[in-house]
């Protein structure tokens, strides 16, 4: 990550108060998402509440059972299933991704819950644009089953991470975390509950942000 000249020294507290200025150019959005889809709901709800100018383009998913997809079909967003089974490579895959995307015009990709690593296929063709979530306070558990990596490490403070994507794993910039504290008697289950309450509020928050930290950071 590198900080041009010109830009604030700090991270933390980007300036958002222009943020309204592209109120009438609402972000376009392309969700990208394997299971659940709560983050896919939050999102929805934060553009509904107005706390978020953007419009979800596209839902792409990759398991045909995802409860994404039902989601999506709620708030009247297309769903495009994209299983990674019909492509010979990670890069097929990604390709016929950035196909899907521009065939939708979408500006930011959001990775909310893709269990999916990314090639340069992708990244290239959305430098900067790809931002994901994790449940864990980054750099630590990174990859499948952080939740469970934390309660077996014994950590009394775990949380999320939103980021900027980039060719390793789980290492781009980050954007915005949320601590959670791990209580006695958790389980990867009641953990993860509290650790999802934080991500559906720092998703949408980070996305706003997303905008005008870019003008700043360069990978
Ligand atoms: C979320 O907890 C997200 O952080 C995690 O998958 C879950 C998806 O939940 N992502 C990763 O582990 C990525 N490495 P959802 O389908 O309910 O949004």
């Amino acid at each position: 990550m590198v900080l041009r000249p010109d830009s604030t020294p700090s991270l933390v507290s980007p300036d958002i108060s222009d943020r309204t200025k592209y109120a009438d150019t609402p972000l376009k959005l392309g969700i990208l998402a394997s299971g659940n889809g709560s983050n896919f709901e939050a999102i929805a709800q934060a553009i509904k509440a107005g706390q978020l100018a953007a419009q979800i383009q596209v839902l792409i998913y990759n398991h045909p059972e995802a409860k994404a997809a039902v989601r999506a079909s709620h708030w009247g967003v297309p769903a495009v299933l994209l299983n990674h089974r019909d492509y010979k490579s990670r890069e097929d895959l990604d390709g016929q991704i950035v196909q899907t995307l521009q065939q939708y015009n979408v500006e930011w990709v959001i990775m909310a819950g893709w269990m999916r690593l990314v090639t340069p296929v992708l990244l290239n063709a959305f430098t900067n644009k790809i931002i994901n979530i994790h449940p864990s306070l980054l750099p630590s558990f990174k990859g499948m089953r952080a939740v469970e990596q934390a309660l077996a490490a014994g950590v009394k403070i775990t949380g999320c991470t939103v980021h900027l994507i980039c060719l390793e794993m789980d290492a781009g910039p980050i954007l915005m975390q949320a601590a959670v504290p791990v209580l006695p008697d958790d389980t990867p289950e009641t953990l993860h509950a509290r650790i999802q309450m934080q991500e559906h509020r720092i998703l949408p928050a980070a996305i706003a942000l997303a905008e005008q930290i870019q003008k700043y950071v360069t990978i």
